[in-house]
């Protein structure tokens, strides 16, 4: 299956046969994983893999429709919000990371035969009790990870004309403010200064050392 194919073959599959996932394949999903860009490559996320054998009541206090627990794993990924890129207007970028890395397992997943479904819906206080997470992680998305038991799916999806805007003609203007101005010159003479190996240990020292 190239690309296209997979991005085409991908869908949300809310029934699985029993069947187990070989361990090859859950290895291959796993260091797509690994593969995954983060923001200013922070990788500040972990996936948490579940073997659902035995563990199906439980888990359900987790997310209660019953496909949830068909397949022989779950798959979550956790972010650590404190350890991830944070832009400087204070945007933290954890939950994109976190995602992509999700996206590169489930398409994976589709490249293997396997069926995925996002689930973001969950109830996190139980993930947090029943996967005894770390109180610095953040869990983001599930998803199963077992063989579809669906023959058919339909894609329902607005054209493109709706989502996609061509522009270049027509911009706004924008004059950066002289406040914006010092901003960005002090950004450039710090990170032209981390660059320089002895002026960065003197940088981090100073920082330390208040
Ligand atoms: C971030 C995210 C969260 C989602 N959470 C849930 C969920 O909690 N339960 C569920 O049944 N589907 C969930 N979905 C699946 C979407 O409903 C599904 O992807 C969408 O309807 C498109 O269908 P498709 O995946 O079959 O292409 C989620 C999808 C995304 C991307």
């Amino acid at each position: 299956m190239d690309y296209f194919e997979v991005v085409q073959q991908r869908h949300s599959v809310r029934s699985y046969k029993p069947d187990p996932v070989e361990p090859e394949k859950l290895q291959r999903i796993l260091e797509c994983a690994r593969l995954a860009p983060t923001a200013a490559n922070r990788q500040a996320y972990k996936v948490v893999v579940v073997a659902t054998e035995g563990n199906k009541a439980i888990l359900q206090h987790i997310y209660r429709n019953a496909w949830f627990v068909q397949a022989p794993y779950l798959l979550c990924v956790c972010s650590v919000p404190g350890k991830c890129w944070v832009r400087n207007d204070k945007k933290n970028y954890s939950d994109v990371d976190a995602g992509i890395v999700m996206d590169h397992m489930i398409l994976a997943a589709t490249a293997l035969g396997l069926g995925t479904c996002w689930v973001a819906a969950f109830d996190v206080d139980a993930a947090r009790a029943i996967l005894k997470l770390d109180d610095a992680w953040e869990p983001i998305v599930f998803t199963p990870l077992g063989y579809p038991n669906d023959n058919t799916f339909k894609k329902v999806r607005k054209p493109l004309e709706e989502t996609v805007i061509y522009t270049g003609l027509d911009l706004g203007d924008y004059q950066m403010t002289a406040k914006k101005q010092a901003q960005l010159q002090k950004e450039a003479i710090r990170s032209s200064l981390g660059r320089v190996p002895l002026l960065r240990k003197i940088r981090n020292t100073l920082l330390r050392d208040g």
